[in-house]
């Protein structure tokens, strides 16, 4: 039988919580299929760093390297430790296992109530393609004269001629499955260095793509047209930054952050993907039993369809739609089950497979 190995790594707050039911689902997924997972246990996080000293142990990347895939909670809990010193690892994965392209669907659910008045399912369904290896996010930066009144502090984005082509391309292909629309959110008439160049290669790309219709909207227009005009998207392609911006009002505008899946993914297999909701480690109610489940259990269904498990991963989609729509779900999309219970409801769902 095939076997996966995962890191099951549900680091701090809710993601402790969404994890446990996330693992429940796969491990359902997985007795009614034909493959069998291999679960290595990731510890790191604050809980981990008030013993050690650290948030992750100097060799982490040693550790999650050989596994298939990496289901990720949340972190963060900036009470304890400032969240730039929490979330560094993650962006290291991110960048150090090539994870270039962040996938991030927004897809409103029947049965869960919309945020924009007039726009139900029908009007929300599209992606956010984030670049997810640079931009923004590169390490690149300093303080000089650090606080004093003369205190200077520079960080530079870095946007590469490879590393733009190939998140266009992935976004391209991901259009040409969907609804054949691409919008690249650029910011040019702004930053006339990195954004023309982002403006440059979508224009060299396009002869590669005309089955897919593409265009370009500058980042504030598009936040606009987004909660005004839902419908009109399909796949979006986002620089770093913009892209983490997106993907919050993404996740609302598709039904709230409890439903909102993530992809870290590799598309080349060179290293271990990972998956994660988009929301956060959310201190406030960690523990307390209230947290949606659903982002979390929806990342093991993107991990199951990088791990060409597609079957199981649809599966799993139908069983988080049944429960939705019963509403066996949690108080933040209208339901009055506890985090536990909506993870039951999955899984209840999921059945056998028969
Ligand atoms: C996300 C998060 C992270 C990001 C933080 C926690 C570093 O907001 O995955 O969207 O900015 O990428
Ligand atoms: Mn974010």
């Amino acid at each position: 039988m095939k076997s996966f190995k995962i890191a099951i790594f549900p680091g701090d707050g809710i993601g402790v919580d969404v994890t446990q039911q996330a693992e429940r689902v796969l491990d359902q997924a997985a007795s009614s299929s034909a493959f069998q997972i291999e679960k290595i246990r990731i510890p790191w996080g604050t809980e981990y760093w008030r013993s050690h000293g650290q948030v992750v142990p100097d060799k982490f990347l040693d550790v999650l390297r050989p596994c298939d895939a990496i289901l990720l909670g949340a972190m963060g809990w900036s009470a304890e430790l400032p969240d730039h010193i929490t979330l560094a690892p993650l962006v290291k994965i991110r960048q150090a296992f090539d994870q270039y392209a962040c996938v991030r669907p927004a897809k409103l659910y029947a049965g869960v109530p919309s945020v924009l008045a007039s726009k139900g399912p029908d009007q929300i369904d599209f992606v956010v393609i984030r670049e997810n290896s640079e931009g923004e996010y590169v390490d690149h930066g300093g303080r000089f004269h650090v606080g004093q009144p003369d205190e200077v502090a520079w960080q530079t984005a870095i946007h590469s001629r490879r590393g733009v082509e190939r998140i266009l391309r992935f976004g391209f292909q991901m259009a040409r499955t969907r609804r054949k629309r691409l919008t690249m959110v650029t910011k040019s008439n702004a930053q006339r260095f990195g954004y023309v160049l982002w403006d440059e290669i979508l224009e060299q790309l396009k002869p590669q793509f005309r089955d897919v219709e593409a265009d370009k909207q500058h980042a504030d227009a598009c936040l606009m047209n987004l909660v005004r005009w839902p419908e009109r998207f399909d796949v979006i392609v986002a620089s770093n930054l913009f892209g983490d911006l997106l993907t919050d009002l993404g996740g609302l505008i598709g039904g709230g952050l409890g439903l909102a899946p993530s992809t870290n993914t590799n598309p080349e297999r060179s290293y271990p993907s990972m998956f994660e909701p988009v929301h956060g480690s959310a201190p406030d109610i960690a523990g307390k039993g209230i947290a949606n489940p659903i982002a979390a259990i929806l990342s093991v269904a993107m991990m199951l369809d990088h791990l060409q498990e597609a079957t199981a991963a649809q599966r799993i989609r139908q069983a988080v739609q049944q429960a939705i729509a019963d509403r066996k779900c949690t108080p933040d999309i209208g339901g009055t089950c506890t985090t536990e219970q909506a993870g039951t409801a999955v899984v209840e769902r999921l059945g056998n497979g028969s």
